[in-house]
């Protein structure tokens, strides 16, 4: 049976008090709605349609580049029931089931979504609602049963006093047997407390209809915490770290204070991996097994191989570091930068564009930019890469085996050969010659007795 997937996110999100739509708010790095498609993915839709109204182009944007979703325009917005039925357009006449998510919460799992499928499908209903038991149901649509069958769900707003008591909640998520739906969903009026059409008012209607209407009962109530504050906000990115680093560490990864560690979704991390205090691993990271990633470190779509060491205050972007590698204090990987097996990047190293080669090390402050460095080379504390001439960027290349005096500059594009030295100080504008020092420095002049001379030649002071 074929599964589309509708998710609403039109809505403005008044109490965020913000220029920018509801479900593109961040946490845990990514669009709130982008925790929904991917709660979804797995579930392998036909169809997944984004019901968009506040700032429509920017949730299109946000949203459209991992492809094949479809959009329909709710404006303006007159309630739940009115936002299904701008997708009738893409799904009506279409067989299977709609499962319908809302793109303001995120937390809702996969394994949830599949229960309530398949509870659907089991029962042969027409329609499922998830539900939870809340302690406190305030503001939640409640459920009324009759015979222990739903019959109805109460809005808040429009619900008696014993209603109010009941604390079984709807969480707004729903599947339809798509042959009924629209139809049904026409048949809403807007006669209530908010005078808005109302998706729940569907279960009254199947009701009357003769058609079947199931319940599912969520497990983890948390899971269906909408967002409409920013402390909401906070309170979901908190709960997505807190599910991520448990995760890493059933499997095995040492996460030091995990209150403080923020570990993005997508990120993975290897066995016997020590996480200390405050540290970032964003996007796509990869993390290898057995690595130590000392405290404040900020680690953002890159790849770190096996026993790699990464000391205090680094932050890496985009860029590849080999097993057995060594990288900080205070390091600054831009992007496209590669630290090769076993080479060291010490402390105020900033590295763009370049390439490290096995076992190579420069330890001590320096800018190395579009260079290629080869095998065991030394870079001495202080060498700059002179790659901007204020036009255009010049590569510069250091062969296996070269050793590179303190304080030099590299003047790019140059080339340095194999196993040549450079002495400290240099301006190197020239190509090396593979076995060559090169000095580009003045000559030093050493006058002897000048300080006395200069005294002598000086009026006493007072
Ligand atoms: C809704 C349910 C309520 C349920 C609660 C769970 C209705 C009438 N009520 O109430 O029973 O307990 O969710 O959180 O359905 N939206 C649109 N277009 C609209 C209106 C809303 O896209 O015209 C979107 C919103 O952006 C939001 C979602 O639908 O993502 C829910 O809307 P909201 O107004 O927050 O519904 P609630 O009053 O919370
Ligand atoms: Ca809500």
């Amino acid at each position: 049976m074929s599964l589309h997937v509708v998710i609403l996110a039109a809505g403005k999100g008044t109490r965020l008090k913000s220029g920018v739509a509801k479900v593109l708010h961040r946490a845990a790095g990514l669009p709130l709605i982008e925790h929904v498609l991917r709660a979804a993915d797995p579930l392998g839709p036909e169809s997944v349609v984004v019901v968009v109204g506040h700032q429509p182009e920017q949730v299109r944007d946000a949203v459209s580049a991992r492809g094949g979703i479809q959009f329909a325009v709710q404006e303006p917005q007159l309630g739940t029931a009115h936002a299904l039925l701008q997708t009738a357009p893409l799904l009506e006449g279409k067989t299977g089931h709609l499962l319908l998510l809302y793109g303001d919460v995120p937390l809702v799992r996969t394994a949830t979504l599949d229960r309530l499928v398949a509870h659907h499908v089991e029962r042969r209903a027409s329609a499922t609602v998830l539900t939870a038991h809340f302690d406190d149901p305030t503001g939640y649509g409640r459920i009324v049963r009759t015979n222990g069958q739903i019959s109805a769900i109460v809005e808040q707003r429009d619900a008696t006093e014993e209603q109010r008591r009941i604390t079984e909640i709807n969480s707004g998520i729903y599947v339809f047997d798509l042959e009924s739906l629209f139809s049904s969903v026409r048949a809403i009026g807007s006669s209530n407390a908010q005078g808005e059409y109302y998706l729940t008012d569907l279960v009254r209607i199947y009701r009357e209809r003769g058609l079947t209407v199931e319940t599912s009962l969520l497990r983890d109530p948390a899971e269906i915490v909408g967002v409409n504050s920013r402390m909401e906000l906070a309170d979901v990115s908190r709960t997505l770290r807190d599910r991520k680093n448990e995760e890493l560490m059933a499997a095995g990864v040492t996460i030091v204070d995990p209150a403080t560690t923020w570990i993005h979704p997508g990120v993975q991390v290897g066995q016997d991996t020590v996480i200390h205090p405050n540290v970032y691993l964003e996007g796509g990271t990869r993390i290898g097994a057995g690595c130590e990633i000392h405290a404040s470190v900020r680690i953002i779509d890159s790849t770190i191989g096996d026993r790699v060491m990464i000391h205090n205050f680094c932050v890496i972007r985009d860029s590849r570091i080999e097993n057995g590698a060594e990288v900080g204090p205070f390091a600054r990987l831009r992007p496209n930068s590669q630290i090769l097996e076993g080479a060291h990047v010490g402390n105020f190293i900033e590295l763009k564009n370049t390439v490290v080669g096995a076992g190579s090390k420069a330890n001590h402050v320096g800018y190395l930019g579009d260079t290629t460095i080869g095998e065991k080379v030394n870079i001495g504390a202080g060498t700059i890469t002179c790659n901007y001439d204020g036009y255009a960027k010049h590569q510069t290349v250091i062969e296996d085996g070269v050793f590179i005096g303190s304080d030099s500059q590299l003047i790019a594009p140059v080339r340095i050969g194999r196993d040549a030295y450079v002495a400290a100080g240099s301006s190197i504008t020239k190509d090396v010659p593979p076995g060559a020092l090169a000095i580009g420095r003045g000559t030093q002049v050493n006058k002897e007795g000048w300080v006395e001379a200069r005294r002598a030649r000086l009026p006493k002071k007072a």
